[in-house]
Formats: structure tokens, sequence, C-alpha cells
């Protein structure tokens, strides 16, 4: 890529012991085509010098207001930005930028983006919850901030808790998002989404289990999607574990089976704006369970498997809409008659969108691709041509976005 068509992204670093993880942020927006500014606050050089920037972003390091005056640095880098992204933005700095304060330079570079900005907080767990740095937040958010919720784990010292950084390659799927829409304002903000993901498995024995082939990666692409749109997101995942990361932002459930996977939709489809059933939920399970190893017993034919049905949480959360205008989508996945199939699963389980993807080959199924058809219950049809999973997933939050009560309607 030539330099002038390079997206100008400013990393902003501010004081935390996180700093170090900006490197790798920094190393992948570089990587991938990106022309970064590094700009760290003065307790930032604490954690990280600015060799260490310089060196990474192959750029001089900006500190402050008061170095090459004669290009009003202060003004000119948050005017040139097509992204400012700040990780870790720490508690001081978030409360700098909701009360737009302006004593160094990443804060006068705040002041003057006119372009999309994402904060990825870091702190201890204390300073997150304290009723001041949430209401920064809200404040960041009402305006058009992505503000990415801290991950849950191991913080500074021996404490754990919310207010770690999310693992930084996750950050870069943010930004990148971010940067791909280019709007300031994302339009997800304020709305808790539920999107469910992977597939379940339903034990016969404590090796064995019933499952299926799905990956999540659709779910998941859904989840990082909602995130970067301001969501706050809910990801029931099925079984994904240790296969895929977690996305930055996004409050995972984990899951094993059906039922498991029932009760943790429900319980999140209490307060949720949208429910997307994106997991592959096995249709029945075994009806009983063997607590210890089935045998294989010389001479003998095995017992039959018996199954019996599981609830159908889509038709379910479709039916008892937790909420009015709460607006649920399905995915279904067909091999014949895809069309007719998908209209008639749309009527049968009275949701609002319905993702059709046909199987085959390279879509689907643990692919990166997929291609897909959305029906909506009032007729509609939006075809999703073959792409990354991304491309269905932000088809799908345009089609839901767009059946909020008070969306813009034409
Ligand atoms: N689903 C669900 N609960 C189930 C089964 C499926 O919520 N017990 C959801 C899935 O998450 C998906 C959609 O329903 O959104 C898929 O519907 P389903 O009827 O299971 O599709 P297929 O497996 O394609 O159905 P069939 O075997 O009838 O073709």
């Amino acid at each position: 890529m030539n330099k002038a068509a390079r997206p100008r992204v400013v990393l902003g670093v501010s004081g935390g012991i996180a700093a170090y993880k900006a490197c790798e942020l920094l190393r992948r927006l570089t990587e991938s085509g990106h022309d970064v500014r590094v700009v760290p606050t003065a307790s930032a050089l604490h954690f990280v010098g600015a060799a260490t920037w310089s060196a990474l972003s192959g750029q001089p390091v900006a500190t402050e207001v008061w170095s090459d005056v004669h290009e009003v640095p202060h003004v000119r880098i948050g005017q040139g930005a097509d992204l400012v992204v700040v990780a870790p933005a720490t508690a001081d700095l978030l409360a700098k930028a909701a009360h737009g304060l302006a004593d160094d330079l990443l804060t006068n570079t705040l002041l003057t983006a006119r372009c999309p900005v994402v904060f990825a907080p870091a702190m201890h767990t204390e300073m997150w919850e304290h009723p001041a740095t949430q209401e920064n937040v809200a404040t960041l958010r009402r305006r058009g901030a992505v503000v990415v919720e801290p991950a849950v784990g191991r913080l500074t010292g021996v404490d754990t808790g919310k207010g770690r950084l999310p693992d930084p390659g996750e950050i870069y799927e943010v930004c990148r998002r971010v940067l791909a829409r280019g709007v300031r304002e994302p339009d997800l903000t304020g709305r808790h989404v539920v999107v469910s993901a992977g597939g379940t498995r339903e034990p016969l024995d404590p090796v064995r289990f019933l499952g299926n082939r799905s990956s999540g990666k659709q779910g998941y692409a859904l989840a990082r999607s909602a995130a970067a749109r301001g969501a706050r997101v809910t990801l029931v995942a099925a079984n994904t574990a240790g296969a895929l990361s977690d996305p930055a932002g996004v409050d995972l459930v984990p899951v094993g089976t059906a039922a498991e996977l029932r009760e943790a939709v429900l319980a999140a489809a209490a307060t949720a704006d949208a429910v997307v059933m994106a997991a592959a939920v096995a249709d029945f399970r075994p009806a009983a369970y063997a607590p210890g190893k089935i045998k294989k017993r010389d001479g003998q034919e095995p017992d039959p498997i018996v199954l019996v049905r599981n609830p159908d949480i889509l038709a379910e959360v479709s039916r008892d809409r937790a909420r009015p205008g709460q607006v649920v989508v399905g995915f279904a996945a067909e091999t014949d008659d895809v069309l007719d199939n998908g209209r008639a699963k749309l009527r049968s389980k009275g949701c609002d969108l319905l993702v059709v993807n046909e199987v085959g080959e390279r879509k689907t199924f643990g692919a990166d691709e997929n291609e897909a058809v959305v029906l909506g219950a009032d007729g509609t049809l939006t075809p999703v041509p073959f792409g990354p999973k991304d491309a269905v997933a932000d088809t799908v939050w345009d089609l839901v976005a767009a059946r909020f009560p008070g969306a813009p309607t034409g």
C-alpha cells in the first residue's frame, strides 16, 4: 500500500502497566498496513519508553505539545487521523477525555479528532466500578466513542477481577472493524444484544457426546461486529473454549449442552434488545446418561441410543419476547430447496429474520467465509455475497438495527 493511502491511526497510550501490551497492538496495526503515530502520556513513558514506540511505529514519537510547535502538533495529529485508539486508557485519561481537558498532547489530540475514537480501559476493579469512572464512560459512549469493556482476570499484583486490558489482537479486531465502517457514531450504542455461538454437545457417558461441526466462527464474528458498533454483547458460547480467542469487550458465557445454552440465553434475553441464535443446537439428546463409561462386551451388540427432543430455544425466545420490540434472529443451514425451506422455517420459528446458509464445501462449518440470504418475516430478502463471515455479521446488524423501535424508516 502506498504511504498516502494507508489509514492513519493515532495510538494513544496512557500510564498503566498494560502499556506494554500496546506494543503488540502497534505491531498488528503497522504490519497490516496502517500508518501509526504513537502518542504516549508522560506517565505511559514510565512503563514503556519513547525509543520502543518510535522503533515499532517507524515514526517519531511526540509526547508533549511543546516540541515542534511550528507544526502545531496538538491540532494536526488529531485532525489528520482516521482512527484514534487509546490503549490502555486509565481512569484518569477517561476522566480528562469525558471533561474535555487538554493538558497534554494526547488529550489535545482527542479534542481535535473528528474520526472514530476507541478507548480500551485497563485499571483495578475498584477504579473501573467507581461511579465517577462509570459516568465518564457513559459520557464518552453517548458522544460516539467505542469504550471496550475491560476483561476479567489477573490484574497487577495479586488481585483478580474486571479491569484487564483485553488481548491486543482482539483490540486490533475492534479497530479494524471501526475503521472499515468509518462512521463516528456507532449505531448499536446503548443496546444489549445476545448472540449464541458454537455447537452444543449432549453427553452419552463421561467420555462421549453427540455433537456437531459448528466452529462458532459466525457467532464470534457477530459478537465482534456488535461490540465494535457499540453494543453491550452477551456471547453464549457452546464448546468453543481454546479454539477461538475471546472477543474484546464481550461478556462470554461458556456452555456445553442445549439445556445450558437455553438457560443462559433466556437469562440474558431478559434485558436484550436483540437475540441472535447462531449456535448449532442439538435437536435431540440421549434419553439416558450413563454415569460410567459404556463398555463394549464381547459377543454382544451395543444397546441402541434412545434420543429425546430438546426444546427449541429460537421458537421459545421468538414466542415469549422478553421485551417489547425485541428483535430475534435465527440461522438455518440447508442443503436442498434452500429458499423454500428457509421461508417455512422462518414461519415455524416465529423469528423476525432468518439467515439461510447453503451448506457447501468452502462455506459454513469451520470456514472463514460464508454466503447467505437473510429472509425477513416482513417478506424481505437480503442476499449476502460470498465473503468473510464479518460481512454476514454486519448485514445482520444492519437489518436488526433497522427493526429496532424508533429506527429511521426507508
Ligand atoms: N435452534 C434452537 N433450538 C434448537 C434447535 C435449533 O434454538 N433445539 C435454533 C438454532 O440456533 C438456529 C435455528 O434454530 O438458529 C436452526 O433451526 P433448526 O430447525 O434446528 O435447523 P436445522 O437443524 O437446519 O433444522 P432441521 O433439522 O429441521 O432442518
